[in-house]
């Protein structure tokens, strides 16, 4: 492994690019490969087995064309479905995923009732069961399967985000400060930070929104420093890529990350 090859990120689409801008906040200086597999999204709805094909495909890929020297897997999906099937295909390979930030809402909740957005993949997966089960003894989490939202966000469609947020958040009950009410909700999904202002309004303004880019940046960093792996210039580039059409995402990169793709 090499400490100036880039660092492979990969998502069904554009969420994990919310993933990336923290990635770029905290390494400036590392090269970053970016593949959406949007040929193949959403993920959330397709089951396991898809979802594990696609990103060992992927993460092929990325090896192959690009000789990156870690892997940061910016979907809750696909870590949920494959993370142990990459860590056995790529052994030596510096891995990182993600899975909805269950701990750091447990530890902020003062109500200790927290919503959970995630797709229904990740909800259904055994290692959210795990997750979940750890925890769920001090807080009441609910969970929300959020069918067509990640898509709707990956579409760019502003009128059925908006409509899905509003109904999901109804399904899961009252949020707000007041006691036996959701005073913190999980983005259990990549997509979803990209929807923050539309969640914030319907929630209302003393709810805490807990995404995971930035804890899946620190774990980069150590990762990468243990392995004396840290690229050493001050100044990285980005590499966009798509298994589909690649305009919406330079579009998406253009919008959330403020990069002339
Ligand atoms: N962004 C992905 C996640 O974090 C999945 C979205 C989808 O393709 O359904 O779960």
């Amino acid at each position: 492994m090499n400490a100036d090859a880039p660092i492979g990120v990969f998502d069904s689409g554009v969420g994990g690019l919310s993933v990336l801008r923290a990635l770029r906040a905290a390494l400036p200086g590392e090269n970053l490969v970016y593949l959406a597999d949007n040929a193949h999204a959403p993920y959330g709805e397709r089951g396991d087995a898809f979802v594990a094909d696609r990103s060992l495909a992927v993460a092929r890929q990325l090896r192959d064309s690009h000789g990156i020297k870690a892997l940061v897997v910016a979907c809750n999906t696909a870590t949920a479905a494959a993370i142990t099937q990459l860590r056995d295909a790529h052994p030596g390979l510096p891995l990182v995923g993600v899975e909805p930030a269950l701990k750091p809402a447990a530890a902020h909740t003062r109500t200790g009732h927290v919503g959970v957005m995630a797709t229904r993949g990740t909800l259904a997966s055994q290692k959210f069961a795990a997750l979940h089960g750890t925890l769920a003894g001090q807080t009441r989490f609910v969970l929300q399967a959020c069918d067509g939202l990640a898509e709707a966000i990956e579409h760019d469609d502003a009128a059925k985000t908006e409509a899905l947020c509003a109904h999901y958040v109804q399904a899961m009950g009252p949020f707000g400060g007041r006691p036996g009410a959701m005073d913190t909700l999980v983005l259990g999904c990549t997509h979803y930070p990209f929807a923050a202002g539309v969640l914030r309004a319907v929630v209302g303004p003393d709810v805490r929104l807990v995404d995971t880019g930035e804890p899946v940046a620190r774990q980069t960093q150590r990762l990468l420093a243990t392995r004396g792996l840290l690229a050493q210039r001050t100044q990285g580039g980005l590499t966009l890529l798509a298994t589909g059409p690649l305009m919406a995402l330079q579009a998406a990169a253009t919008r959330w990350l403020a990069v002339q793709a």
